[in-house]
């Protein structure tokens, strides 16, 4: 059997040809980086938790009507996704201000946002991923003014699942990324949502205790961070717990 193609590996998944035109295979690594790879480390069971918890966020997206790119999960590291054209813009959704917009506009971690705010960042590692406006987005062309009402739109429908189903479970959700696509169908073109989402790409707080169960554990050195997902992934019935780490049977890699 030839062996398949890489097509791109990023800081946390690689992304492989998939078995039919217009499909990717997507593979979860155990690496973690933060502050533009400047932090780096491998966490056991972090591509495990993040291939699940981001299967199954995106199934409960896509059974409401929200499309995605997830097809499949095919093993334990690995999910059958649609090829897209990612649009170069990160859209950032916040419920509860912290990190970036904390520092930014000097509003003390954890104030609730008077409404959700949506923001974008243009996606270049080269340059930190800066934040950009609509302005930015138009005249440079990368999303038009249809793309832009579209991906806003489908953004606060992210926010709303997520932040319901997280509540359920006893965690607020405070912020969250997502990547979008584009996907050709005849003369037409949709957006949907693409990448990944997960405790790497989510603020997730324990609604009692305030405690971090999102990859701000990595970024401040405040816990271990296979624990952390490993506890949002039980919470939601992901992942019986302790099947990540601990003295069990090993995973297969
Ligand atoms: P920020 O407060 O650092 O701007 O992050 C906002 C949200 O976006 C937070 O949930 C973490 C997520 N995020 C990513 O997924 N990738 C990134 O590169 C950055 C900077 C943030
Ligand atoms: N920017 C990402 C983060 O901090 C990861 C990275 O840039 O290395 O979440």
């Amino acid at each position: 059997m030839a062996r398949r193609r890489m097509i791109y590996e990023g800081k946390a998944k690689i992304l492989y040809e998939g078995p039919e035109p217009g499909t990717i295979v997507q593979y979860f690594k155990d690496d973690a980086t933060a502050f533009n790879a400047e932090k780096k480390a491998t966490i056991e069971g972090k591509g495990v938790l993040n291939n699940r918890l981001s299967e199954h966020f995106m199934t409960g997206l896509n059974a409401i009507g929200v499309p995605t790119h997830f097809i499949k999960r095919l093993n334990m590291r690995e999910q059958l996704v649609r090829a897209v054209e990612i649009i170069p813009l990160e859209v950032v959704v916040r419920n509860i201000a912290a990190g970036s917009m904390s520092k930014r506009l000097g509003i003390e971690e954890g104030t609730p946002l008077p409404r959700p705010i949506v923001e974008f960042y243009y996606k270049d590692d080269s340059l930190g991923d800066p934040l950009v406006t609509d302005e930015h987005i138009l005249a440079f062309q990368w999303a038009s003014h249809q793309d832009l009402d579209d991906m806003v739109a489908l953004a606060l429908r992210v926010n709303d699942f997520m932040s319901g189903m997280m509540m359920a479970v006893g965690i607020k959700l405070i912020d969250f990324k997502i990547e979008i696509g584009r996907v050709f169908e005849g003369d037409y073109q949709r957006l949907i949502v693409a990448d990944e989402i997960s405790p790497d790409s989510c603020r997730l707080w324990d609604i009692e205790t305030g405690q971090k169960l999102d990859k701000d554990v990595f970024r401040h050195d405040i816990g271990d961070l296979a624990d952390a997902y490993t506890e949002v992934a039980t919470r939601l019935g992901v992942m019986p717990k302790k099947s990540v780490s601990g003295t069990g049977p090993k995973l297969v890699q």
